[in-house]
């Protein structure tokens, strides 16, 4: 006669998640294991505090173990799940495009502040968009706003292409393909809003950034240039050609970035230039109006 083993518990398998990813350095292991628990069941997060006891069939116990192992080689939590959440919309992601961070959260709702006092927008620029997680969040939080979302490249143009149809935000945000605001030249002095998180490491500390970002997220969504501000720096210029008299340009921006950025921004005849910080209180966004 042969015992079959008892089925491993969620309380159990929770544990073993977390003791592999901890013993790899992950600081967040117990909440990771949740995670992944929660998502090869197909149930919320939460449901596993209520049934800690519950036995977990062969099939769901391999593929979480699977995930876990994809975890512990550092492989980003929101690839293995296959999605993040950004201002409560739920975007694809993949190592195609930048996985949408919280601090970028911040920058959509400068904009829609702005909006609010400004407004109303009729058109707004989402330059880079990746995931198409800034126009997404724009459009969906101002139904009258029509969103312009530009990007090189051909994965994260398609990747977004997704998300947007998902959302179902392809009536108001349109995906353009090229370099920074080069292919909008039709809408010259008629964009309220320029939205832009650019990739802004500078090229020499690419190498120190954790695995998870180094080895996961496209460089071309990272490298900043030497100082980080390459991108910053051609894109000021053709936002203040693009943006109508009193529009906004909002960028997202590293560490000790915002003084040369201001003068570029100043130098390009922007005005009310503006810092913000993110919730770790590090300054991480820079905005202007064009002048008259
Ligand atoms: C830091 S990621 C931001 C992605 C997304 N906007 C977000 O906040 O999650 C920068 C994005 O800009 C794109 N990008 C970089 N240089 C570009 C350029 N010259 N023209 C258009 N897109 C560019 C990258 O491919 C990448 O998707």
């Amino acid at each position: 006669m042969t015992l079959l083993a008892p089925a491993p518990t969620v309380g159990r398998l929770l544990a073993e998640g977390a003791a592999l990813l901890e013993s790899q350095g992950l600081p967040a292991a117990r909440q990771e294991a949740e995670w992944l628990l929660a998502a090869a069941l197909g149930i919320d997060r939460f449901r596993l505090y209520l049934e800690p006891g519950r036995a977990v069939s062969g099939e769901i116990v391999r593929g979480f173990r699977r995930q876990v192992e994809r975890r512990a080689r550092h492989e980003p939590l929101q690839h293995i799940v296959g999605f993040e959440e950004f201002r409560g919309l739920r975007l694809k992601t993949s190592p195609a495009a930048l996985i949408p961070r919280p601090e970028t959260e911040l920058l959509v709702l400068w904009a829609l502040e702005l909006a609010l006092r400004h407004g109303p927008w009729a058109i707004a620029v989402d330059v880079g968009t990746g995931t198409g997680a800034i126009a997404c969040a724009l459009a969906a939080a101002a139904p009258d706003l029509e969103v312009v979302a530009v990007e090189r490249s051909a994965g994260a143009l398609a990747l977004a292409g997704t998300n947007i149809a998902a959302l179902g935000l392809g009536g108001r945000v349109r995906l353009v393909a090229g370099d920074l605001l080069e292919p909008l030249g039709g809408l010259i002095n008629a964009v309220d809003l320029v939205v832009a998180n650019p990739p802004y490491i500078p090229t020499g500390d690419l190498p120190g950034l954790p695995a998870e970002v180094r080895d996961w997220e496209p460089r071309q969504a990272l490298d900043g240039g030497p100082d980080g501000m390459d991108v910053h720096r051609r894109l000021v210029p053709q936002a203040a050609r693009l943006l109508r008299p009193g529009g906004w340009l909002l960028m997202e921006m590293g560490e000790r970035q915002a003084e040369e950025l201001g003068r570029v921004m100043v130098a390009a005849s922007f005005e009310e230039i503006g810092v913000r910080r993110d919730l770790r209180g590090v300054e991480r966004m820079i905005g202007g109006r064009k002048g008259p």
